[in-house]
């Protein structure tokens, strides 16, 4: 079993100068598809769910699908991880059912949309890292806010991170990971005009603090060709748009180790479903077009894996136990 502390997929990231994705998962399907990428390229894998992943799975669903994935995977390393948790409530909850990381996003009230005062930022982020750390469990905290409201995660404005501020946070919350808003949000329709990204702000943290691990949240790229195979096939997303992947490489040598990855997958699977509903109108049978979505979603995280360049990585560490991870973290006091 590779059950793994995400904080160590994290450091043997940076030793290694590459990062991975974090990709999202709300069922089966989509649970075998990143394990199937992560076998072929021999990844390291970081799974996510958000409060609404667990909630659609009904919470015991998920938990039992991604255990599922560890004992078919035995050679990959995969955290489990919960994104946007919204109070220390949820990060119990999430490790309670085996997480092995959590998110705590603090720049938000625990309605995920009104941003937070640095201060109450900071209250709740450490009292997750309390609660966390004595068991081994990973933190990921966030400062500065994405913009994009549509997953229902979001204020709708875009703040963005103070290199100063995040100095601090870290300091003080004493995060593995800090999730920075440079002008990414979420969802398919990220830029009106040409993506501008301040990636000035990745380089000038990673200048100061060059052991944190950074994370990039709202990083699709939204992929013209699966935006055009969904509108070929009957459906409208005009003008999506996400942050080009040379971006998001450009920064990997500046710390950014964890890259979030919901909806380039929701347009994989939704343009395979909507092609044989298309084509094969006939068809009935929710394999004959499940399996093709996981085929494509296979077939898009592992040109991320190759890009992101996780591939190859998976056999290079021996496991980290939450028991290893609870001695680091007494030890580091
Ligand atoms: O934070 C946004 C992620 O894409 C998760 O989306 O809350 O709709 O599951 P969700
Ligand atoms: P995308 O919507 O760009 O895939 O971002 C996902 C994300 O940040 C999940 O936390
Ligand atoms: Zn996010």
């Amino acid at each position: 079993m590779a059950l793994v502390p995400m904080r160590q997929l994290l450091d043997e990231a940076a030793k290694g100068n590459y990062a991975l994705g974090a990709y999202n998962v709300n069922n089966m399907e989509q649970i075998q598809a990143i394990m199937a990428a992560a076998q072929e390229t021999q990844s390291p894998v970081i799974i996510q769910a958000s409060r609404g992943a667990l909630k659609y799975s009904n919470f015991n669903y998920l938990k039992h699908l991604m255990l599922a994935a560890v004992e078919e995977n035995p050679d990959i390393p995969i955290a489990m991880h919960l994104d946007h948790g919204n109070s220390l409530e949820s990060a119990k909850k999430a490790i309670g059912l085996g997480f092995t990381s959590v998110m705590i996003d603090g720049s938000l009230k625990e309605d995920s949309k009104t941003p937070t005062s640095y201060e109450e930022n900071v209250e709740v982020t450490r009292s997750v890292v309390e609660y966390a750390h004595p068991l081994g469990v990973t933190v990921e905290g966030e400062l500065g806010t994405l913009g994009g409201i549509e997953d229902g995660v979001g204020s709708g404005k875009v703040q963005l991170t103070d290199p100063d501020q995040a100095i601090r946070f870290v300091e003080e919350t004493k995060v593995d990971a800090l999730a920075v808003a440079i002008g990414t949000s979420h969802g398919a329709y990220k830029f009106k005009a040409e993506p501008k990204l301040a990636l000035e702000i990745v380089r000038d943290i990673n200048q100061r603090l060059p052991e944190l691990h950074m994370v990039m949240h709202g990083s699709s790229s939204v992929p013209r060709e699966l935006v055009e195979i969904i509108n070929a096939y009957g459906g409208k997303m005009p003008n999506a748009k996400g942050v080009p992947m040379t971006e998001i490489k450009s920064v990997i040598p500046y710390g950014v180790r964890k890259v979030n990855i919901d909806t380039d997958g929701r347009l994989a699977i939704t343009g395979a479903i909507r092609k044989v509903f298309v084509e094969t109108p006939e068809k009935f049978d929710p394999r004959d077009y499940l399996g093709p979505a996981r085929a494509a979603l296979t077939e898009l995280v592992v040109a991320k894996m190759r890009e992101l360049g996780t591939a190859g990585h998976a056999g290079d560490f021996v496991p980290k136990t939450m028991k290893d991870m609870q001695d680091f973290y007494k030890d580091k006091g």
